[in-house]
């Protein structure tokens, strides 16, 4: 049988129970990983996504847990270590947004947004990077987006969080090179999910129109570029932030 790609690699995906994080966890249970699908309150969501996963002839474990707690955080990494002995990727995907023009933008927005955007970010590194380190090996990606690189009106809050990830992604690879741990991020233009489908049609129809590609992205194709830097392929590749957006930001 062909070696695959992955096999043997435990990888946690955090709010992995639909959306960009499902793909990302299906993706990289096909290429062998076992997977732990941190999910916030989809019980039954996260358990479809599991029979999914399985049906790669993978393991995949749920743990509930909401990211932007210290605590819960380290359950999360804790529950990966106790089943499977080891973490070789961390993808960083649970996000939300709350938009808002900054003059009406409510304070537990902005806080909200950074909480989980970015401190759960941080949460899920502080937790994971030590066992990675005793490990001398490690992939971490942080799903960021374009407007983190670009601002966008509307979304001060979610812009400042994707942002603050980017730094966050090129300080901890500096700090965890020498360890043998790859971070990167990976930034998205607009692709089609729950988060992204709430949008006024107006939105969606400016979008497309500053989108060179012509069309909106779908998981797929975050998953594969994910599944490329959790891999020993992209070994030395780290600090970088790839995006991902139909040529949105060039
Ligand atoms: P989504 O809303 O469909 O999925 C987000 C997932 O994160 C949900 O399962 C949700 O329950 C989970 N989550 C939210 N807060 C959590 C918390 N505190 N703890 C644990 N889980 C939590 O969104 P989508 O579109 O799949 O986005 C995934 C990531 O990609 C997010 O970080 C988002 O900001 C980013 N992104 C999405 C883009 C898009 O166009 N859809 C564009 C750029 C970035």
């Amino acid at each position: 049988m062909e070696n695959k790609l992955l096999e043997g690699k435990t990888a946690v995906v955090t709010g992995g129970s639909r959306g960009i994080g499902k793909g990302i966890a299906l993706k990289l249970a096909e290429l062998g990983a076992n997977v732990v699908i941190n999910y916030r309150s989809s019980a039954k969501a996260v358990e479809e996504v599991i029979k999914e996963i399985e049906a790669q002839g993978v393991k995949a474990i749920a743990i509930q847990g909401d990211i932007s707690n210290f605590k819960e955080a380290e359950n999360i990494i804790k529950g990966t270590i106790e089943n499977f002995k080891t973490i070789d990727i961390l993808v960083n995907n649970a996000g939300i947004t709350a938009d808002g023009l900054i003059m009406r933008m409510k304070e537990e927005d902005f806080d909200n947004v950074v909480q989980v955007n970015l401190k759960g970010a941080f949460n899920c590194i502080r937790h994971a990077s030590p066992y990675m380190v005793k490990q001398r090996s490690g992939k971490i990606i942080n799903i960021s987006s374009v407007v983190g690189i670009t601002g966008n009106a509307g979304q001060a809050n979610y812009a400042a969080a994707k942002a603050g990830i980017i730094g966050l992604t090129k300080s901890v690879a500096r700090e965890l090179a020498s360890r043998g741990i790859n971070v990167n991020a990976v930034a998205p233009g607009f692709i089609q999910t729950d988060m992204t489908e709430v949008l006024s049609d107006k939105v969606k129809e400016g979008t497309l129109a500053n989108i060179p590609l012509k069309k909106f992205g779908n998981c797929e194709d975050i998953a594969e570029l994910v599944a490329f830097l959790a891999s020993d392929k992209a070994s030395y590749i780290t600090g970088q932030v790839i995006n991902v957006d139909g040529g949105m930001v060039i």
